[in-house]
């Protein structure tokens, strides 16, 4: 085609495509072109604007590493991840929210009952619960990859004084799909901000905020891995999460405990004398 229009351009891609196509992408890349081209003649993109898009893209390509996604975090702040999550649920199950880039693979087993604060020794959490079906039935031994930042805010890959391991544990429910641990208050913290995307947060007047949560990864064979985090209900970013993760039913309430009343079965069991609180929140897995 050589009398390529801004009105026509669309169809003119589609029309290059080959036959042999396959179907799906051929659906996915006319639909994402006829985005792109609706967006910048909506918008009349100006060259400027287009050489500073392509410049934060370039900058993302250079500090990405295997540790730091920039552009996964850039899919996180655009609401993508949580869009395509949203697009991909199921009924009647437990939500899914972003996987964020500080999930470590092979973390350590956790007993049933285990602590997870190693090193800090802040306000203990204790958190219990059962991984289900949509039909109330127990899943034994399903497996609950459990991660989060320590009292400092920071994951343990980007704070040179923890171990790889700190806050990461591997727990196998037992035979009543029950789990449970004990662990230091989650806290909120500040999404990385020193590239394309803090540039773009700043721009668009957006704070790098995330509300304190606990990530989860809950799997059994026969079910779909549900990939998940549990947000504070008191946190003052629930209703304003840079990555969108929050969903209803992904909300915990931490209720006070007495002093004294530490039950038994725990790590901790015998050592804790004072106030700590409680956390009962159940998994629910679609089938796969
Ligand atoms: C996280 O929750 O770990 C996270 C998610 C998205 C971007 C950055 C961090
Ligand atoms: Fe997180």
């Amino acid at each position: 085609m050589r009398n390529v229009t801004a009105e026509n351009i669309t169809d003119v891609f589609t029309g290059y495509l080959g036959e042999d196509t396959d179907p799906r992408v051929r659906e996915v890349l006319t639909s994402l072109a006829r985005h792109l081209h609706d967006f910048t003649r909506e918008v009349s993109l100006t060259h400027d604007e287009w050489r500073k898009a392509l410049e934060l893209m370039q900058w993302a390509g250079r500090i990405t590493t295997p540790e730091r996604n920039e552009f996964v975090l850039l899919s996180d702040v655009m609401g993508l991840s949580s869009l395509v999550d949203m697009v991909n649920s199921k009924p009647d199950v437990t939500s899914s929210s972003v996987l964020g880039p500080f999930h470590v693979s092979d973390a350590p087993p956790l007993a049933i009952g285990g602590d997870m604060r190693k090193d800090f020794d802040d306000e203990v959490i204790l958190v219990e619960g059962h991984v289900r079906d949509k039909e109330g039935n127990a899943i034994p031994g399903a497996t609950i990859d459990i991660w989060q930042t320590a009292p400092n805010g920071l994951y343990s890959s980007q704070d040179p004084d923890q171990d790889i391991y700190s806050f990461h544990g591997l727990m196998t429910a037992d035979e009543n799909g029950r789990y449970a641990f004990t662990t230091v208050r989650p806290v909120s913290y500040t999404v990385p901000s020193d590239g394309p995307v803090g540039e773009i947060l700043n721009a668009a007047g957006r704070h790098p905020w995330r509300p304190s949560h606990l990530h989860f990864i809950v799997s059994s064979e026969g079910h779909r891995n549900l990939v998940t985090e549990v947000f504070a209900a008191d946190d003052p970013y629930l209703d304003q999460d840079t990555v969108f993760g929050v969903r209803d039913d992904l909300v915990m309430h931490f209720v006070p405990q007495p002093a004294g009343s530490f039950p038994e079965g725990f790590e901790l069991s015998g050592k804790v004398e004072g106030d700590y609180s409680r956390v009962d929140f159940d998994f629910i897995l679609a089938r796969e």
